[in-house]
């Protein structure tokens, strides 16, 4: 039996997360959100000792992947957040991986085709127990390539970068737009141009560009166009 899968591929802030989240909650999907599995590596990572914060230290791919066999992980709904809840060897990882930061650590280990094939299993294996909702880079590119609905969902950096610092000025925090916009680029480029798996759309995937858009907006297309591909 195979279940349905919605692959949502795209860049950090171009909002596949609240689209994502909400369809799986509509559809009664699980749902995959395999940027917190690279947050959680690279997280372990950096507080092992293999990786410095600015990516100046070439990191030991065969120590990140003995640390990623080490890992036991699972996914929970939380209803209150609108995410998903990570626990790793029992410890639930919550918000504590959603940060820059901890996206720039994710970035440096995600280039490593070992670490990505070591989570590969654990990422297909969700779509055998119902349908699937899958927020990521290459969602539809490598791990469900056979996807039913493949989405690659894009905003200008500018726009992700203001978007970011709306999100820190109401949480009463500072933002700087220029040091945010630089991080994101950054980030950008590292996923875009390394040579396994990187950030690109699918195919056959529908190209929506949310720079103009807010989530209802993006969410209403994407809804509207799976029940277009049945
Ligand atoms: O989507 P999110 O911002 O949580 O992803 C964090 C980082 O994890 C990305 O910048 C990327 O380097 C990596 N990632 C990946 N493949 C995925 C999901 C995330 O390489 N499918």
């Amino acid at each position: 039996l195979r279940y349905p899968v919605i692959c949502i591929d795209g860049p950090s802030g171009a909002g596949k997360g609240t689209v994502t989240w909400r369809l799986s909650q509509v559809l009664g999907y699980q749902l995959l959100d395999s940027g917190a599995l690279y947050r959680i590596v690279g997280l372990k990572a950096f507080e092992a000792g293999l990786m410095t914060a600015d990516a100046s230290q070439a990191i030991d791919e065969m120590a990140v992947l003995a640390l990623t066999q080490s890992l036991e992980i699972a996914f929970v709904p939380n209803n209150e957040s609108g995410r998903v809840d990570i626990i790793v060897n029992s410890e639930v990882v919550g918000e504590q991986v959603r940060n820059e930061t901890v996206g720039g650590y994710a970035s440096q280990i995600a280039v490593f085709s070992k670490v990505r094939q070591a989570l590969l299993k654990l990422q297909q294996d969700m779509a055998t127990r119902s349908g699937l909702v899958a927020d990521g880079r290459d969602m539809g590119t490598v791990v469900f390539s056979d996807a039913d609905v493949k989405v690659f969902l894009t905003a200008s950096a500018e726009a992700r970068a203001e978007r970011r610092v709306t999100q820190l000025l109401n949480a009463g925090q500072t933002a700087d737009f220029e040091a945010i916009l630089a991080t994101i680029k950054a980030r950008d480029d590292r996923d875009e141009n390394r040579s396994t798996a990187p950030s690109k759309p699918a195919k056959d995937a529908l190209l929506l560009d949310s720079s103009h858009l807010d989530a209802d907006a993006v969410y209403e297309q994407v809804k509207q166009y799976c029940q277009a591909q049945g």
